[in-house]
């Protein structure tokens, strides 16, 4: 593996072996800092970003790495017109690593296709999001011990939601079972959707192991008024918690708007804010993998 731009990028074993080597960093989260002394990691973020940027760069701190990059791209010569292909060439001239978030579905590819240094897919628009995969199955695995058997609903936009991308086919490869949950015309892409039952929100609740709820992407939407429209149609609160399986976990990729109720954070089932501290030890081990440490 010299580039991860799709969780197809991954065996099945280098998916167990990042959940067991995610699980070494957690439990040595600062005993790890010789590990890419010297190297530079770039983060490239086209978009907006809290949680993916902040713990690659956490994550490339923790093990002893430098890091440079930008959260704006107005900030950058691509605001001027210069290509992907060609801010691609440039950073590969000053970091060992580069971890890109892009609008458009395809740039990590396009990205990897060039660069001569590894390129981590921290999101291309409605495409994928293959670390945020690794992470939700380090949090289930950690909350549940066993991924295979697990029922999972994929709760909400499941159209433009790149992390539902990544984590269907993930889910089948563990041998837990993805349900379909989609807001209104929102529904998996036809090629993921195959073999997904569908379900409602309550018999999902009451079925599943795991609802793992996602916001609706507004800014994937063309029209305002379609977003307006399917926005709502979802809300996990705690009256829904009580119609679930028992030991069943609330998880969410964040940000959230309002489709998860605050009245649900304080709760044992809430696991998205640790799912998302679960970040820096998973992104430790991907950082550390393709650099070869
Ligand atoms: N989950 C996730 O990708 O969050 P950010 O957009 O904050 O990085």
């Amino acid at each position: 593996m010299r580039h991860l731009t799709s969780i197809h990028d991954l065996t099945d074993a280098d998916l167990a072996r990042f959940l067991e080597r995610a699980g070494e960093m957690e439990r040595d989260l600062l005993g790890m800092r010789d590990l890419l002394d010297g190297r530079i990691v770039c983060t490239a973020f086209f978009e907006p970003s809290t949680r993916t940027r902040l713990s690659f760069e956490t994550a490339a701190q923790r093990l002893g790495a430098g890091v440079i990059g930008f959260a704006d791209p107005a900030t950058t010569s691509s605001s001027k017109g210069e290509t992907l292909e060609d801010t691609i060439r440039m950073l590969n001239a000053y970091a060992d690593l580069i971890v890109m978030r892009h609008p458009k579905e395809g740039a990590a590819k396009r990205a990897a296709a060039i660069s001569t240094v590894p390129v981590v897919n921290a999101g291309d628009g409605p495409g994928e999001h293959p670390t945020q995969t690794l992470l939700d199955l380090y949090t289930m695995q950690k909350e549940r011990e066993a991924l295979a058997g697990l029922r999972v609903a994929l709760v909400g936009d499941l159209k433009f939601g790149r992390t539902v991308h990544s984590l269907v086919p993930a889910l089948r490869r563990v041998r837990a079972t993805p349900v379909a949950v989609a807001a209104p015309g929102l529904d998996l892409p036809k090629e993921l959707a195959a073999g997904v039952a569908r379900s409602t929100l309550e018999e999902a609740a009451a079925t599943c192991d795991v609802l793992y709820v996602t916001r609706v992407q507004k800014e994937r939407f063309a029209d305002a008024a379609e977003y307006e429209a399917v926005k709502g149609a979802f809300v996990v609160d705690a009256a829904l918690l009580q119609r679930t399986k028992s030991r069943a976990i609330v998880m969410h990729p964040l940000p959230r708007v309002d489709e998860i109720s605050a009245d649900l954070d304080g709760l044992p089932a809430a696991k998205y804010f640790d799912q998302a501290r679960n970040g820096v030890p998973v992104r430790m081990a991907v950082l550390a993998t393709l650099l070869g440490a």
